[in-house]
């Protein structure tokens, strides 16, 4: 049964920053409060689509896997942000690559999706359904934050990574995988106003609202993450001494710290971005697995630790043995359009098309109403 290793790799991060200053612009917030209780100092946001991105940091890691898009067999795009429900995103990536041959496919486990991706794409380059894959974590959720709610919009940013996966002779790529869901609080982590549930009713929502508790998900992120992680390195016989580096889910650095703690891994082996890029949901393990790349910390046979978490409440860890190879065969010289406007012109247009579309809503809900209204599934 062959292995399926990790070949390439490549982030697409929108240029534009929006700092904690500017968020202090029109929240009653501070660059130290978010700094302490969460590590973040900026995010991006996107001026461009979830699929424009996905499409350039494929471009990127199939350039450096050296494989052609007309041989690539399967997409996986992960993400809970898509410009489109139907048709699925992951056709729009296959169409604008001409990976005419490629199987196309969309999951969404929030937060999780790129390494359910991932789990996905390693079950069918090992049993031989396919050879290679782009698995793809993507998120624009600048379009979907309460930016005038504080508790909420400093969390976030926009960005997408995507690896290469191909099938290898070697024993690397995915060793073990630990996927799970604590659905009996699936209540605590959710984003209303997207989805069926919400469309063509008789009243009409124009907003979405990120509605979670954060203290409860915290708890739960640190345990399901620290759970997964013994179960993946138990699966594979390793220790967390045998473990070279940690590229986790960047929710809060204070969640990172308590899972590492826990491990007993120490900081110096964690791979961070949360300080400039935030909550990417989805994206942030692929970008940080690119940064920490880049930045020379992956060495040839590493054994890296990927613990996540997200909605669902989906939890998962996965251990990969890196190959012999840690620098692009080549590199992909596009890049993304340069953006009209400053993050902070972006951030204030979407908050003025929320304010205009509440003003519209037929029965004119405050926050609250909508929250209620909006709650149609049992579940
Ligand atoms: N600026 C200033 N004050 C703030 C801000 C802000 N941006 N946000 C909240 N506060 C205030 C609150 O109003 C509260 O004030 P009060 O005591 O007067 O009521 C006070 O700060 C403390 O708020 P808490 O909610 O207790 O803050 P906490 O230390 O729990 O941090 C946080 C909140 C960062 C959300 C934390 O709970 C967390 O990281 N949770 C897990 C991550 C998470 O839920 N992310 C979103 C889901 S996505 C995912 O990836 C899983």
């Amino acid at each position: 049964m062959p292995y399926a290793a990790i070949t390439g790799w490549g982030a697409a991060m929108p240029p534009a920053i929006l700092s904690n200053a500017d968020l202090s612009t029109f929240l009653d917030t501070s660059d130290e409060w978010i700094a302490t209780r969460t590590g973040m100092r900026e995010r991006r946001i996107s001026h461009v689509s979830g699929t424009e991105l996905a499409i350039l940091a494929s471009r990127r890691a199939l350039a450096c896997a050296g494989l052609d898009p007309a041989d690539v067999e399967l997409i996986v795009f992960g993400s809970c942000s898509n410009d489109e429900q139907v048709p699925n995103t992951a056709s729009g990536v296959q169409f604008a690559l001409g990976a005419k041959r490629a199987g196309a496919m969309d999951v969404n486990t929030a937060c999780t999706s790129f390494l359910y991706g991932l789990s996905t794409a390693n079950a069918m380059i090992r049993t031989g359904v396919v050879r290679n894959a782009v698995v793809i974590g993507v998120e624009i959720i600048a379009q979907y934050i309460d930016w005038d709610n504080r508790n909420v919009a400093v969390l976030f940013g926009d960005g997408c990574g995507a690896v290469v996966v191909q099938a290898s002779d070697r024993e690397e790529g995915v060793l073990a995988d630990q996927l799970g869901c604590i659905a009996d609080a699936r209540q605590t982590l959710r984003i209303r106003g997207m989805g069926a549930a919400y469309v063509n009713q008789d009243v009409t929502i124009g907003n979405t609202l990120i509605d979670f508790d954060g203290q409860e998900v915290f708890k739960r992120a640190v345990h399901g993450m620290a759970q997964a992680s013994a179960a993946a390195m138990a699966k594979c016989g390793v220790t967390v001494e045998d473990i070279d580096l940690v590229v986790p889910h960047q929710a809060n650095l204070r969640i990172i710290e308590a899972v590492a703690a826990r491990a007993g891994i120490p900081m110096e082996k964690v791979m961070l971005t949360v300080e400039r890029y935030a909550n990417m949901s989805s994206a942030t393990v692929p970008v940080a697995l690119a940064a920490a790349l880049d930045e020379g910390r992956v060495k040839p046979g590493s054994l890296i630790l990927m613990p996540a978490f997200g909605a669902g409440l989906t939890y998962c860890a996965h251990v990969v043995r890196w190959g012999e190879r840690v620098t692009p065969i080549s590199v992909c010289p596009d890049e993304l359009p340069p953006p009209q406007k400053t993050a902070l012109e972006m951030v204030n247009a979407i908050r003025a098309r929320k304010t205009a579309n509440a003003a519209r809503s037929e029965a004119a809900l405050s926050q609250a109403q909508f929250a209620d209204a909006v709650k149609t599934s049992p579940h």
